[in-house]
């Protein structure tokens, strides 16, 4: 671990719980605004089973939602991470180790979810070739229980992103921009409507044979959002 990652770690650590402390009432993330919102509308099972796939130290995903479960397990590759992750949510199962080799070998502690997060890394692909969701998405679909809610990490716009990252559209990975064409199957990947990039989702979500009963685009800032799937199994 380095003093960079560090302060990183402590920074996102210190900000989300001032957030959650002084300001809940008052200004809510994208994933706290979208589980009062699915609360409201009685689509969001009783007591959560979850599974959050990509969970860094818990701070822009886990956090927001810990407090509705009965179950959360996280995934977390990065030791130092995991570590930091436990410290943050005590009641979480941590498992520190690769989420994507989990999903896809039976590895994951249990066989149905009714609550999955993927908050998947951007830009580079996963040791097995994937990029983004593309990979865990089809198998996060075989561990869902009969009714189950699902956030997916969207990249919308990615002249937004490298303004965060740096490079430039020209120095971006071209099997990259190539799995999102396959994945979305729309024209426009760079910066597309969000509610464009449900389609791919749900085309899986259908070839499934998963009953769909909403969808949703809800933004996060100016790169990045969630698409929010309520499913059930037939
Ligand atoms: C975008 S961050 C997730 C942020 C997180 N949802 C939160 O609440 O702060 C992606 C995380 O996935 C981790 N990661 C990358 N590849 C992984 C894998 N194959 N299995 C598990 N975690 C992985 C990275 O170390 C990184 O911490």
């Amino acid at each position: 671990m380095n003093i960079g990652n560090f302060i990183y770690v402590k920074k996102q650590k210190l900000s989300r719980y001032l957030a959650l402390t002084l300001t809940r009432n008052r200004s809510f993330t994208a994933m706290q605004l979208m589980i009062k919102t699915l609360r409201t509308n009685n689509m969001l099972p009783e007591k959560l089973v979850a599974l959050d796939l990509f969970a860094f130290v818990g701070t822009t995903t886990a956090m927001d939602y810990a407090h509705e479960t009965e179950y959360l397990e996280m995934w977390e590759i990065d030791p130092y991470y995991a570590k930091e992750a436990k410290r943050n949510i005590p009641n979480a199962q941590v498992v520190c180790g690769d989420s994507i080799n989990a999903i896809k070998n039976g590895l994951l502690l249990r066989k149905e979810y009714n609550f999955i997060v993927i908050d998947a890394n951007v830009k580079s692909a996963f040791s097995d070739g994937s990029y983004e969701s593309f990979g865990v998405f089809p198998y996060a679909l075989n561990y869902i229980a009969k009714e189950a809610v699902i956030f997916v990490t969207i990249f919308t716009n990615l002249k937004e992103t490298i303004k965060l990252y740096g490079g430039s559209l020209e120095q971006l990975d071209k099997d990259w921009i190539q799995a999102r064409k396959d994945f979305f199957q729309i024209d426009n990947v760079i910066d597309g409507r969000g509610i464009d990039y449900l389609k791919g989702f749900e085309r899986i979500i259908s070839e499934k044979n998963i009953v769909l009963l909403h969808s949703q685009f809800i933004n996060r800032n100016n790169s990045i959002g969630f698409g929010v799937f309520v499913v059930s199994k037939q």
